[in-house]
């Protein structure tokens, strides 16, 4: 890309010239938050695409994502700016797995986490969000047994949260679930007056010493009506830029991950840049091709999280 160019503009150029909308997660870098035209969390997501009248969706998130904004607006071009931004938590299951595993289940309902892949929503009774996972779990008759795909660790919450006692599967984030508890504890100690704020996707030793859980608009939500200067924040840092723009005078702090890990920032995610959504605009490509029995048979179990969330 010639380094004299504007990117800012050319890409609100692409959008007029293309009919094109970008929806970006919270988990993306600042400048393609700041360029486009709806940022939120999953759930979110989904309903701007299932209701957008533009002819191109460009999906700045990961394959997962893109896959469901197909499956929502099938006749549109959806575009992904790195069709290697996938997702640690929707690989960890497999269908071809999965199938086996629900085999030995077979009265029971499957709710997955959208994180997962189009074709394991062709095996799911209906998906939902973190911001909606309660709500959809309860929304099952109680003489209903459940399996929960894939995120053990949103799964272990929503068995404590509702008291439903459901089949788990055993998946998990690469960014959830870094966060070092003994780290955390410490910095609490030191910013006594700050809130502790945890995705569901945090493992349950986490979700324990926080002050408020919740997906990332909860945890928006929470720091712009809560009273407290300080906030230590338990998921990936992306979601700080839009923190600090709606509370410029209060303080975010990422929580810290174990050595392992340098920082907390999701690489699926981080592979979008500002140059690659620009290219993929203007090229209008990778674009996201699902086989058609996918659609048909995946769609209803999006199409039933978002009935029971509007
Ligand atoms: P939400 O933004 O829906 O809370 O999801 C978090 C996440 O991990 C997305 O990959
Ligand atoms: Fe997947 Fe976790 Fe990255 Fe979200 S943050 S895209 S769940 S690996």
């Amino acid at each position: 890309v010639d380094p004299t160019l504007d990117l800012f503009e050319e890409i609100e150029k692409l959008k007029k010239e293309k009919n094109a909308i970008i929806l970006a997660h919270y988990y993306q870098e600042a400048d393609i938050q700041d360029i486009a035209d709806y940022i939120g969390d999953s759930l979110g997501l989904s309903q701007q695409a299932a209701s957008t009248d533009a002819d191109m969706i460009v999906f700045a998130g990961v394959h997962f994502m893109a896959e469901t904004a197909k499956m929502l607006s099938p006749d549109k071009k959806v575009i992904l700016p790195d069709l290697k931004a996938g997702c640690s938590l929707a690989d960890s299951c497999p269908p071809e797995l999965f199938r086996k595993f629900k085999a030995k289940y077979p009265d029971h309902v499957v709710v997955s986490y959208i994180n997962c892949t189009a074709e394991l929503k062709t095996l799911t009774d209906i998906c939902c969000t973190s911001t909606n996972a309660v709500h959809i779990i309860e929304s099952i008759p109680k003489d209903k047994e459940i399996i929960f795909a894939p995120d053990i660790n949103l799964g272990r919450y929503l068995v404590k949260k509702t008291g439903r006692d459901m089949v788990l599967w055993n998946g998990s984030c690469m960014v959830h679930e870094i966060f070092s508890g003994e780290k955390i504890t410490k910095l609490i100690e030191r910013h006594p007056e700050a809130k502790f704020i945890a995705h569901p996707e945090c493992e349950a030793h986490i979700l324990e010493i926080a002050d408020f859980i919740g997906s990332t608009t909860g945890l928006l939500n929470y720091t712009k009506r809560s009273d407290a200067k300080e906030f230590i924040v338990a998921t990936e840092a992306g979601i700080i830029h839009q923190m600090q723009k709606a509370s410029p005078d209060k303080t975010f702090i990422p929580a810290p991950p174990n050595n392992t890990c340098a920082c907390n920032e999701c690489p699926h995610m981080r592979r979008n840049t500002l140059e690659k959504l620009y290219l993929s605009m203007k090229y209008e490509q990778p674009e996201i091709i699902l086989p058609q029995w996918v659609i048909d048979e995946g769609r209803a179990s999006i199409d039933r999280m978002l009935e029971i969330s509007a």
